[in-house]
């Protein structure tokens, strides 16, 4: 039976192909700003390699990608949403850690990168694929029990950004867990910050957002706009570290379940 790529579709998935969404279009920061790194067919030839992606991260893409998955558990249950694709071998990695039964759901609004996805993944890997954007997610509130958004919002105009992270945080279901990785402030002594300062102007202009606000304060600001309450009420655990002499950023929330005794 061939793999199914399933768009805009949730729940039991019965679709074989991608289907490509004619009326969803590739918002104009992509187009605009990072057309060269993901929009353009020669761009996913040319980055999707790990040691390119490796070397973009100062030689961290391994040690995030397991931070990030190993937020998780040693396993990943249930069900898993990746919000967006990523070059390199995040995805595969991702699987290989899907316990008995579980499965992984990965949403892109660039065609060409999930595509390019599909083409890494096992034939028999229990992974959809949906043409979706981060910012209107075409799933049931709750349904997934991990929710992983890997160095997208530094990619994002701030509107974007905090869209993105209330679709990833309505996702999450009570006793789940929503995991950031992407860029951060890093510490006056460290050398890369001063590296990173032109690099970032020029090439990822949002990414500096990250580096005024960590990703906390935009969760935060987004419980409040969201009428849920402070952050403390959403979420049981925040868990906020920071790596690479504070280059990126590792923020785990854990959804709160409800509280069944003062209901009563
Ligand atoms: C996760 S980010 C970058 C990850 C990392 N820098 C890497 O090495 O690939 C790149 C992906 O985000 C996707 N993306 C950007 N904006 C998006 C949006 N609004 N909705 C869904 N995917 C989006 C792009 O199409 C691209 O595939």
């Amino acid at each position: 039976m061939e793999k199914a790529l399933v768009a805009g579709t949730s729940g039991p998935s019965v679709a074989f192909q991608l289907r490509i969404s004619d009326s969803l279009a590739i918002p104009r920061y992509l187009e605009e700003t990072y057309w060269w790194a993901y929009v353009h067919p020669n761009a996913v030839k040319f980055f999707d390699r790990h040691w390119i992606v490796n070397l973009i991260l100062w030689g961290n893409m391994g040690r995030l990608r397991d931070a990030a998955l190993a937020a998780i558990g040693p396993t990943l249950q249930g069900r898993t949403l990746q919000v967006a694709c990523v070059y390199g071998n995040f995805t595969p990695c991702a699987v290989d850690r899907l316990a008995e039964g579980a499965r992984m759901d990965v949403v892109d609004v660039t065609p060409i990168q999930l595509k390019n996805l599909s083409r890494k993944l096992k034939k028999d890997a229990n992974v959809y694929l949906h043409h979706q954007d981060s910012t209107n997610l075409a799933f049931q509130d709750e349904e997934f029990d991990n929710v992983i958004v890997f160095f997208l919002l530094h990619e994002q105009p701030n509107d974007i950004k905090k869209k993105t992270i209330s679709e990833a945080m309505r996702m999450v279901k009570p006793g789940g867990k929503l995991i950031f990785v992407d860029y951060h402030e890093p510490s006056y002594f460290n050398p890369f910050r001063y590296i990173m300062i032109p690099i970032l102007r020029l090439l990822e202009p949002f990414a500096m957002d990250l580096w005024s606000r960590d990703v906390v304060s935009w969760v935060e600001e987004t419980c409040v706009a969201r009428g849920l309450g402070g952050l403390a009420k959403w979420s049981t655990g925040v868990h906020q570290e920071t790596l690479f002499g504070g280059l990126y950023q590792k923020v785990v929330l854990e959804r709160a379940r409800p509280d069944v005794s003062s209901s009563r």
